[in-house]
């Protein structure tokens, strides 16, 4: 059950947006390279994840099992899909939820998940009755034991405090775009931070090109015999974020999974947390 598998949170994770026919081949080459993690969304627009779970089959039929990976998906409302809605969007909010969280569960060849989040709220720039009702509905999945956390992506500081102030089980993760210029979203990982929330961040090189060109950073990778990319991950690592990267090379794969082996000095932590542009 999930409860076992809860507090295995991974340093690194490998997300599986927009690689549609090649999801399968690219999660089988993520875990061989060392990933245990996969982000996923029940959201056919931009995520195959009945193919990460064609992936997780080929995988147990090599010996990787699930117990040794920490899955994560998410539950996308109606307005973030194109026609191919995972669930009937005219029945209520709550049984949508678990009807995209059934059918995430039967992609995957699972009956956990480690962690499940809203993929965004449906409000802004507060929460809505909506985004309570799909809340209590997740809180509902975790209560069952089906869900090792629960969380919320694209998430604005307001809204997170109302989330955490009111919700009866707190929100445990948090996933955010990282733009350096706005400060890598200091105030939503400082708030994570002082209330024990998982940060994970994502499009840290894509929303980020100036920060790979800036000479300190190129300096600095230069120094350390590394690469930018890798120096950005390790930033991320030591401002206590969990990244994301979507990598489909191979090399990168092993390039990212490497920034756990070097740490950067605080100086250059406190040089790139203050780049902007
Ligand atoms: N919650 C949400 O709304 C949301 C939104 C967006 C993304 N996500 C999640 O986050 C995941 C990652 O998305 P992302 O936007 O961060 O990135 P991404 O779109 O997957 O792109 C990563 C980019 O970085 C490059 N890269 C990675 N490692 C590198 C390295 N070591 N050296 C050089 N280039 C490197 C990749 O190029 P190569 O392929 O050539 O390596 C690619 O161009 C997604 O798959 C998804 O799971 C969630």
């Amino acid at each position: 059950m999930a409860s076992e598998n809860s507090n295995k949170f991974p340093s690194f994770i490998y997300g599986t947006a927009w690689k549609e026919d090649a999801t399968t081949d690219l999660v089988i080459k993520a875990v061989s390279a060392g990933f245990s993690a996969i982000d996923t969304a029940n959201q056919p627009r931009h995520y195959q994840e009945h193919l990460v779970g064609k992936a997780l089959l080929k995988l147990a039929g090599k010996g990787i099992n699930r117990e040794g990976l920490f899955l994560q998906s998410k539950f996308t409302p109606a307005d973030g899909h194109d026609q191919r809605i995972p669930y009937d969007p005219s029945v209520n909010l709550t049984t949508q939820v678990r009807q995209s969280f059934e059918s995430t569960l039967k992609n995957l060849h699972t009956d956990y998940l480690d962690s499940y989040l809203l993929h965004g709220p449906y409000s802004q720039p507060g929460l809505g009755d909506e985004d309570w009702e799909v809340w209590r509905a997740i809180e509902e999945i975790y209560n069952t034991g089906k869900a090792g956390v629960i969380g919320i992506s694209n998430v604005n500081i307001m809204q997170l405090e109302i989330l955490t102030e009111k919700a009866e089980v707190r929100p445990m993760v948090v996933q955010n775009r990282c733009f350096a210029n706005r400060g890598w979203d200091r105030e939503v990982r400082e708030f994570c931070k002082a209330n024990r929330i998982v940060y994970e961040g994502f499009s840290l090189l894509t929303a980020n090109p100036f920060v790979l060109q800036n000479p300190e950073v190129r300096s600095i990778a230069r120094d350390l015999g590394k690469t930018p990319e890798q120096v950005v991950f390790r930033f991320s690592l030591q401002a206590g974020m969990i990244p994301l990267t979507g990598t489909t090379s191979e090399q990168h794969m092993k390039e990212d999974l490497q920034v756990t082996d070097f740490k950067l000095r605080d100086g250059d932590v406190q040089l790139i947390e203050a780049i902007t542009g």
